[in-house]
């Protein structure tokens, strides 16, 4: 017999094959005018036309690339549905070679361009956004080929930097957590650690330092050090902070953190980060589960970014309204931690039971027209 899988061509990562299985498309192209890879995965419009951001960012290849926009654009679409909005979800990625620097100048202006067109492509089907790598100057230049663009600059009618809302959104996703854990939302006194001090990080940071937090942080670039010190807060190398002694860890820099060998090592009680993807496979969620580690999931954490671009730009909402819906996070981490305490279950099932089940009810009848959000402009 000859072995059938030398008819299969290469065996493609497993997380990726069973993830393509329920994108609605996926488009690799390759920029005219930058000659990057360009890829757009849009997992679902089920609820609305697919939300998601534009990541920037060297990968050891294009096929890394589609791997890591498969993954972010289906959460994506649970971070949507639970955070209420009638979008789907999908996410942008630019394939940068391994270790190239940040496009500047006409180079950036003509990736950023290539973007546009891509999303021009789809109709409609996706808007994109700023993620990591990009920003609201960055949606600007996407926003001369298309409209389907959230947080442009203020100055081009955008509703701009999208860091603060993500960084409040986890503030009221630390409260939830600390009172399912510890019977309080007050963090006066709580020993927290947050990982990554980056626009979304730093503001978290001093948001919790103001309200009393004991912090322990770190970050990759030590020049961070300096607001370490303006806040008080001690300290540490990177791959220590994980396994310090914690109340919370707050992943705030990339994703794939949650390593299994890490997740056995980790020492707190609960995580709760904005950093989209940590965990490094699905089984890291039960791992957790199992050693008493609460992990409150990221797309429920970090919504706060889309949740006001939604608010602001769609819905024509003040900034007071969008700063309550994200408070809203706690309210919906919290329906999250209660459903998976009472079924005794890792947060990441009920959440994902939750979502599913919020995603399969749009196709009964509720149509274009329904909840927030939901007019889709040209
Ligand atoms: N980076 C944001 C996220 O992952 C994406 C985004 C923000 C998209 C704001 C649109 C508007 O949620």
């Amino acid at each position: 017999m000859p072995d059938p899988s030398s008819t299969l061509g290469p065996t493609p990562d497993a997380m990726v094959e069973a993830a393509a299985l329920e994108h609605e498309r996926v488009v690799v192209t390759r920029g005219r005018r930058s000659g990057r890879t360009v890829v757009v995965a849009v997992h679902s419009t089920a609820l609305g036309p697919a939300l998601g951001g534009c990541r920037v960012r060297p990968y050891a290849g294009w096929r890394a690339g589609v791997a890591d926009a498969l993954r972010l654009s289906q959460a994506m679409t649970w971070k949507a549905a639970l955070a209420g909005l009638a979008r789907g979800g999908g996410k942008a990625v630019v394939v940068l070679p391994p270790g190239a620097a940040a496009p500047a100048g006409a180079d950036r202006e003509a990736l950023m361009l290539d973007v546009g067109d891509a999303v021009a492509d789809l109709r409609g089907a996706y808007w994109t956004g700023p993620d990591v790598g990009t920003g609201p100057a960055d949606m600007d230049v996407v926003g001369r080929r298309t409209d389907h663009v959230f947080c442009r600059t203020s100055a081009a009618g955008g509703s701009g930097d999208s860091g603060p809302a993500t960084a409040d959104g986890t503030v009221a996703a630390v409260r939830a957590l600390a009172a399912h854990l510890f019977g309080t939302d007050d963090v006066a006194g709580l020993r927290i650690g947050v990982l990554g001090l980056g626009s979304v990080g730093g503001r978290l940071v001093r948001t919790l330092a103001a309200a009393g937090a004991d912090l322990v942080v770190a970050d990759a670039d030590p020049g961070r050090r300096v607001l370490a010190g303006e806040v008080g807060a001690r300290w540490v190398a990177p791959d220590l902070l994980p396994v310090t002694d914690l109340d919370l860890l707050v992943p705030a820099a990339v994703g794939g953190l949650l390593t299994p060998e890490l997740a056995g090592r980790l020492r707190c009680a609960g995580v709760v980060g904005p950093a989209n993807n940590q965990l490094a496979g699905e089984e890291v969620a039960t791992t957790l589960h199992r050693r008493g580690v609460v992990w409150a999931p990221d797309y429920v954490v970090s919504a706060g970014g889309i949740v006001r671009a939604v608010a602001r730009e769609l819905d024509a909402q003040p900034e007071s309204v969008a700063a309550e819906r994200v408070a809203g996070i706690g309210t919906t981490l919290a329906a999250v931690l209660r459903d998976a305490a009472a079924a005794d279950v890792p947060p990441h099932q009920a959440a994902l039971t939750r979502a599913r089940a919020i995603v399969a009810g749009a196709g009964a009848g509720a149509g274009a027209g329904a909840g927030a959000g939901s007019a889709v402009a040209g």
